[in-house]
Formats: structure tokens, sequence, C-alpha cells
């Protein structure tokens, strides 16, 4: 059935642009998620505006719903949101009485205003910015009214010139490190979140020791990780290809 959100989805996207659904089947036949007995949110069913050539949602992004669960939030923040599917995924099980998506790509930033206007979502907000800058970071802390309680974040794997890039620019920048990498964007969480508060981080499984090494280097400790496992064909059945790694507040000694 299509519902009034489905219709202010499509009146809101461009010719160049198409409306991404955000369902469980997307990853691993969906299993995972009929395991919980669970009701999806309904909203994140009707999905987010995104580029129709671009950087695209990656079905990694919706075991963020598994590895939140427990957790209480007030201020929530997605730092590098993109097209805000971890912002709407995060608020949808949060429900937090405001949420911050942080981008660079003014573009991105614009879209994601069009996506929270169809799902009117006054509470959630996307903000241009870089969280390399000190300025963008005491903004969002200040329209926050304090430090968040929960950050969330999908930053680039591949370091600056890793492989082969993409043609489009904007895929490029997202997937590759050219404005900061893993050690910045948790430079980032760790200044603007509380003492209590948490940092959520999705990565490529084989690249986790550069997670680590950046979450030492800040002091920040991991206590939850969530596996996903690679299904496809070729994979080794050992091979998770993506893992969500809860961080909290660590101390210089436990870090030695
Ligand atoms: C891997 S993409 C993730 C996008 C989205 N969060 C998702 O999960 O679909 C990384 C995002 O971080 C943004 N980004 C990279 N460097 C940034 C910076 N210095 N400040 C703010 N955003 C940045 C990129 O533009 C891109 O949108």
């Amino acid at each position: 059935m299509i519902s009034l959100l489905d219709t202010r989805l499509a009146q809101l996207k461009r010719t160049d642009e198409v409306v991404h659904t955000i369902t469980p089947s997307e990853l691993n036949a969906g299993e995972w998620w009929a395991e919980t007995g669970r009701d999806w949110p309904g909203h994140l069913s009707s999905g987010l505006i995104e580029p129709r050539k671009g950087y695209r949602f990656r079905p990694e992004n919706l075991a963020l719903s598994v590895i939140l669960d427990g957790v209480e939030c007030e201020r929530l923040v997605d730092l590098g949101t993109g097209s805000g599917a971890l912002l709407l995924i995060a608020d949808a099980f949060l429900e937090p009485s405001i949420g911050l998506g942080l981008e660079l790509q003014s573009d991105a930033v614009e879209r994601l205003g069009r996506t929270l206007e169809a799902h009117q979502r006054g509470h959630l907000r996307a903000e241009q910015g870089d969280l390399r800058e000190d300025k963008s970071l005491r903004t969002l802390v200040s329209t926050l009214g304090g430090k968040a309680d929960v950050v969330v974040m999908n930053p680039p794997f591949f370091p600056s010139g890793w492989g082969r890039a993409s043609s489009l620019e904007s895929v490029h920048r997202s997937t590759h490190a050219l404005h900061g990498d893993v050690f910045a964007f948790l430079e980032a969480a760790k200044a603007i979140v509380s003492d209590e508060g948490m940092i959520f981080v999705v990565f490529d499984a084989t690249r986790m020791a550069s997670l680590f090494a950046a979450a030492g280097k800040v002091v920040l400790e991991p206590d939850r990780i969530v596996m996903i496992p690679n299904r496809h064909q070729a994979a080794r059945a050992d091979e998770p290809y993506r893992v969500w790694v809860r961080f909290r507040q660590g101390s210089m000694l436990r870090s030695l």
C-alpha cells in the first residue's frame, strides 16, 4: 500500500535520484531480523532519497538496529551522514529528542534535507560542515544543547590513493579518506560525545587493525561487536565482511 510518506518522497526526489527503501530483506534475506520477532519500523521501509549514480545505501547499515538494542539516547549525531541512512535508522530505534547529521558534501546535505522534510521529522537536521574543524563540532554541540549520548558513523574505509578510485567524484569522496580517515572521525566523535556516551562504527572487517589503532590513540574502548557474515557465494564461511563496533570512553591505563 502506498503511504503519504511514499508520495511525499516521490514528489521531493529529482529525476537523477531514486527512493531507496530500508528493509531487513536487503541484508542476508532478512533472516537476522526475523529472529528478533519484532516489527520493523514502517517509515524506514518507505526509505530515503539518494542519487541514481553515486554512493548508495549499503546493507550493513541495517545491522545498526541490532547493536543499538537497549541503548538510551536524547542527543544523537551521525558523522559523515551522506544520504542519512544511519541517522534515520538510529532515530527509529533510539527515538532521541534531537538528531543531527554532519556532512561535508553540500549536495548530500540538501538531499537529506528533502528526505527529512518528507519524513516530517522536525527533530532531525542535516548540517553542512567538516568534522575536522572545531567550529563545526562546537556548532553541533551547541545545536544539540549538550554533548551527544550516541554518535554513529560509517567512515571511509580506504586510505586516499588505495585501489582504483571511482570515476564519480562524490563516490570517491565517500569511500576514500580524502577529507579525514577513521582517526579523524573518531577524534571528532570523542570531542562531541558525553562521558557516558557511546560511539557506533561500521567498518570493513579486513581493516579492523586501523580502526582499533585509531580508537586507542583517542582513548576509546570497544565493548560490543556485531559481525555481519558475508553470504556471497565466493566468500569463505568464516569471513565477516563488515563489523559494527560500539566504543565508550576509555582510560589511558586500560589502553596500555
Ligand atoms: C562511507 S560514506 C557514509 C555515508 C552514510 N553515512 C552511509 O552510511 O550511507 C562517508 C561519508 O562521510 C563524508 N565525509 C568524509 N569526510 C568528511 C568530513 N571531513 N566531514 C564531514 N563529512 C565527511 C563523505 O562525504 C561521505 O558522505
